[in-house]
């Protein structure tokens, strides 16, 4: 079974659903431990209550952003992660990481990149008065939610829709499509160490 991290700066909704899909045995993985950047966000009580070890690391007490990723590196490799999974980490991945771990990073984005890539994505997606938006699991590369898609899901803005409605809508379509994604992923071999056995 393939070990995957959790990455994650919020309430970790996204985290909880792929938790949840484990425990039901839809999502075949172990979810080897939860990083975190911002000390008291939720998702840590969530991996807590799982038993789940959450590693909480504040860029701000390293020396540069690589300092930062050197170290979190040598976790995921003392842990065997196969598999990062960004749900909701608010920060770039930086090259360091992503030297190591390039082709086996996915992120899930809310809204149908290329519209709206960076912060605030439901509000952006709002104030431009678009009738659609969205989730996108793409993988990462150096740019800011620019990697190869992997799938995408439309969700309608209704003219009533608040930041708050949209939220709710667009979560629903996360929290189903990140763990059928992930088993995708790591069932068809689309997930691997060796570089040519990639599939892109
Ligand atoms: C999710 O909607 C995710 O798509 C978004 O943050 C939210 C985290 O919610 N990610 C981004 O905006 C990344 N650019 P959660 O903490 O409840 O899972």
């Amino acid at each position: 079974m393939k070990n995957i991290a959790v990455f994650a700066s919020g309430s970790g909704s996204n985290f909880q659903a792929i938790l949840d899909a484990v425990q039901r045995g839809e999502l075949e993985a172990n979810i080897s431990l939860l990083v975190c950047d911002k000390p008291g966000a939720y998702v840590t009580e969530r991996a807590n209550e799982a038993g789940i070890p959450a590693f909480v690391y504040c860029v701000k007490d390293y020396p540069s952003k690589a300092d930062y990723e050197v170290e979190i590196t040598s976790l995921l490799k003392s842990n065997k992660v196969d598999l990062i999974v960004l749900a909701g980490y608010m920060r770039l991945i930086g090259p360091t990481l992503l030297k190591e771990y390039e082709g086996r990073i996915v992120n899930i984005h809310p809204s149908l990149l290329p519209a709206f890539p960076g912060k605030d994505a439901i509000g952006q997606a709002l104030a431009a008065k678009a009738n659609w938006s969205g989730v996108t699991i793409h993988f990462v590369d150096e740019g800011m939610d620019t990697g190869p898609i992997i799938v995408q899901e439309r969700v309608r803005i209704a003219t009533e829709d608040t930041k708050e409605s949209l939220q709710r809508k667009i979560q629903v379509s996360e929290h189903k499509l990140y763990p059928e994604i992930l088993q995708m992923l790591l069932t068809r071999g689309e997930v691997e160490q060796d570089e040519k056995t990639r599939a892109y």
